[in-house]
């Protein structure tokens, strides 16, 4: 099989990922041609181009990356299974529930496999965090948090797309902390969310957000998220279950497990600690798993429903927020689309 990538800085990820997997990238797209060219060069790709439908009428080309800026997701992956092409798209999916909706249609018409890259389900040691979930050693699960805090004041994006007012941080960035929590425990029911304003104050969104959710099972969870928070970037998360707790930070080098299976006795609760790879974006292996599903005709457990469902679990916290009130995930945003 052969690769084609639309936008060409995260993209970039994406390309040494495919060459990781020995995937020839034959053709690469971005609007900005000195980068385009040089891309070009460095790989020696066949064919550069500033147009994406040129890209997409390579007859060759099989699997097309979208990691172009948000709004665009809609009109590259659309086009791109419509073109004939397999689709690995950029989180999130898209920033409102239509777009997500289009692209749901398009996967069914096309018949053709599609991927959101939620990379964070690829991370070494949220993958861990899973598994010894999923082994019951710290029992039934009843509160569950996560947090995306990264300052992006050095991190508007090529021509500020990042700073627009469509663009809801907790929607762009904390779509990978609610992932996260929907991989790990399941659905969020409901949502209470806050948002305030008080450190990017130039850019036209609220900045801060704190999302109260209940998830089936009568979980609790919480997400915190901060896109002008003064500190490195980080998925600090931490997994309260009834036999133990989990502590998982995707920027560091081990996870601590406390449960009862290893101390006893009340007095001595200590955290034990598993190294683990950082790899906190793990672009390769999801690259794996997308060309692995591809060849073996297997269903792709993070498709285009799995992308809406978090979208939409987000952007419930971004209604709540803006209108004061509780939000019923299952009867206001899945209802939408889950029929499909
Ligand atoms: N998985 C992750 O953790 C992660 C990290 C960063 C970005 N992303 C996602 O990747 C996508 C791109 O983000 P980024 O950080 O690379 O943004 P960026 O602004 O750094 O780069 C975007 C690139 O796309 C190009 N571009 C813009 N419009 C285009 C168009 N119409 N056709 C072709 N090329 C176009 C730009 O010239 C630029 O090179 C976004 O959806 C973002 O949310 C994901």
């Amino acid at each position: 099989m052969k690769a084609g990538i639309i936008g060409l800085k995260m993209g970039r990820q994406h390309l040494s990922g495919y060459l990781q997997n020995n995937i020839e990238v034959a053709g690469i797209c971005d609007i900005d041609q000195t980068l385009l060219k040089n891309v070009q060069h460095q790989f020696n790709i066949h064919v550069a181009t500033a147009d994406y439908q040129e890209l997409l009428a390579e007859k060759d080309i099989d699997i097309i990356s979208v990691a172009s800026p948000d709004y665009f997701h809609r009109e590259h992956c659309c086009s791109a299974l419509l073109a004939g092409k397999h689709v690995l798209c950029e989180k999130p999916l898209a920033l409102n529930l239509e777009d997500c909706i289009e692209i749901i249609k398009a996967v069914r018409q096309s018949g053709k496999k599609f991927m959101i890259g939620q990379v964070c389900r690829f991370a070494p040691g949220f993958v861990l965090t899973k598994e010894i979930i999923n082994s019951g050693e710290i029992g039934e699960l009843f509160f569950v948090e996560s947090e995306y805090a990264h300052d992006y004041s050095v991190a508007e994006g090529v021509g500020k797309w990042r700073k627009d007012k469509r663009r809801k941080p907790f929607i762009g960035g904390g779509c990978h902390a609610v992932d996260l929590l929907r991989w790990i425990t399941g659905d969020p029911v409901e949502v209470f969310a806050y948002s305030n304003h008080k450190c990017l104050v130039d850019w036209p969104v609220d900045d801060a957000t704190i999302a109260i959710y209940r998830f089936e099972n009568d979980v609790m969870g919480k997400v915190f998220c901060s896109i002008g928070c003064i500190r490195p970037y980080t998925m600090r998360s931490v997994f309260y279950g009834t036999k133990g707790t989990i502590i998982s930070d995707n920027t560091s080098d081990h996870i601590l497990l406390c449960s009862t299976r290893y101390f006893k006795r009340k007095a001595n609760y200590n955290f034990a600690k598993i190294p683990v790879n950082i790899a906190h974006h793990n672009v390769a292996a999801e690259i794996r798993y997308f060309v692995d599903c591809i060849l073996s005709d297997r269903r792709i457990e993070t498709d285009e429903i799995e992308g809406t469902k978090t979208v939409a679990s987000c952007l419930g916290a971004v209604i709540s927020s803006e209108q004061h009130r509780p939000v019923n995930i299952r009867d206001e945003m899945f209802s939408r689309f889950i029929h499909l």
